[in-house]
């Protein structure tokens, strides 16, 4: 056992979902508190002076000011490839696929461009407070290599796979059949449980597949136990007309993934911001999982999630970057997009629903809520500490903020990369702002 160290701050994190416990019941708050990291997990936390009794006298304390600790943020859907063509104007999504999309994800080809591309991209989630993300590749099985090799050596959960597609897209980001099923399950014999890393079978999505694909990527999901599927899933109007054109023997969008055994706890469609009611209640049925991607849904011109019904459906939802079609690495950002977003519907998205989303609701739509999501004894030691006068503007608007709730939301609609002062993974010191 190595030394345990203690760090003392006002710490907050999520103990479950408001909408099922209530908001008192939800989260646990210490505005003097200890969190004692030890081997790469959290052996204690509570009260300061507790805490601090229970430990030897000796421990190492490091203790911070106007800070507050809370756990790594989750972004469950992201496109590492995407990272440099972020921001491009003007269309919205088959388009934008066509125009920047694809061209900029040719540039995989070379392992030695994934390789730089993964290394930044990374370190930017570390910068954004963020701890673990599922993340899709391009076609090329060598950037899913780089990106895994490089992820391990941060000791950083992620989740990963290569794209599969084998059709409507330019012959030079086109795979078979076979040779997806091939370097998918090379990928999974190499990388799913390796460290901390995790496999994710990731059809594009309904278009850029052939039937016998996505009875490829249905078959690879029965032969690994615990692999995961990432996909999209009804996103846009024009989209969804193509996908009835393209398999009209299936009832709708979701049916075709459902058709070929896509559907289960471990599956996590990005968007569905367009589902029929048969389709919400097959999503809940199913225990499948939701991506909800703000700024993307924005920027491209999507349409507005409707969170409380998909909820109300029993669908896990778990939120989104969707960096290039999102705008922002930050889940503060995506927070406070997320908030606008229900306004427009007339619902209120609380800040500490909110906390939940981004934390201990991303580890639950990940499974992975057994091992981080907040900072229970024994969970890997995956934490932030959030700078409470990150800017001029945060610092003085946080003088009029007269509660915990108060300071929380202000961090939201106002904060980015800037209030991320540390970033630990797995108990080591990651990122330090300067
Ligand atoms: N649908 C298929 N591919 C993509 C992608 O790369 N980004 C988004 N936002 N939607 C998609
Ligand atoms: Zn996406």
């Amino acid at each position: 056992m190595t030394q345990a160290t203690a760090y003392r701050a006002a710490i907050l994190h999520s103990l479950a979902d408001p909408a099922l416990v209530g908001l008192d019941a939800s989260y646990a708050y210490h505005e003097d508190g200890v969190l004692v990291v030890a081997d790469g997990h959290i052996s204690d936390i509570g009260p300061a002076e507790e805490v601090l009794a229970r430990q030897p006298a000796n421990i190492e304390v490091i203790r911070f000011e106007n800070k507050l600790i809370t756990a790594g943020f989750i972004d469950t859907h992201i496109h590492f490839p995407q990272t440099e063509m972020i921001a491009s104007y003007g269309e919205q999504l088959l388009d934008w696929l066509n125009n920047y999309t694809f061209p900029e994800e040719r540039k995989f080809a070379d392992p030695e461009h994934a390789r730089r591309v993964a290394s930044f991209f990374l370190d930017e989630l570390l910068r954004n407070g963020t701890t673990t993300a599922m993340v899709f590749g391009t076609v090329h099985k060598a950037s899913v290599e780089a990106f895994f090799s490089e992820s391990d050596k941060r000791n950083m959960r992620m989740i990963a796979g290569k794209v599969m597609m084998d059709r409507h897209a330019p012959d030079y980001l086109l795979d078979t059949p076979e040779s997806s099923y091939v370097d998918s399950k090379d990928l999974i014999e190499r990388w799913h449980n390796k460290g901390r890393q995790l496999y994710a079978v990731t059809p594009r999505f309904a278009p850029t597949s052939t039937a016998e694909q996505l009875s490829m990527a249905g078959r690879l999901l029965q032969e690994y136990e615990g692999v995961y599927l990432q996909t999209h899933l009804s996103e846009n109007k024009q989209e969804i007309e193509w996908v009835r054109e393209l398999f009209p023997e299936r009832k709708g969008y979701l049916d075709v993934y459902d058709h070929f055994g896509l559907l289960g706890e471990r599956s996590v469609f990005a968007h569905a911001v367009h589902l029929e009611q048969e389709e919400c209640e097959r999503m809940g049925e199913t225990d499948s999982v939701i991506s909800f991607c703000p700024t993307s849904n924005l920027f491209l011109g999507s349409g507005l999630f409707d969170l409380p019904e998909m909820e109300g459906h029993q669908i896990r939802v778990g939120l989104g970057t969707d960096v290039g079609g999102g705008t922002s690495f930050s889940m503060l950002q995506t927070i406070a997009e997320a908030y606008k977003i229900q306004q427009l519907q007339q619902h209120k998205l609380h800040p500490l629903k909110a906390l939940y989303l981004a934390t201990l609701g991303g580890a639950r739509a990940l499974r992975l809520d057994d091992s981080i999501g907040n900072l229970e004894v024994g969970k890997e030691a995956d934490f932030l500490v959030l700078d409470l006068h990150a800017t001029p503007l945060i610092q003085s608007r946080m003088k009029n903020a007269h509660n915990l709730f108060e300071q929380l939301f202000v961090l939201m609609m106002l904060g980015d990369d800037r209030v991320i002062a540390e970033t630990y993974i797995y108990g080591d010191c990651r990122y330090r702002r300067r």
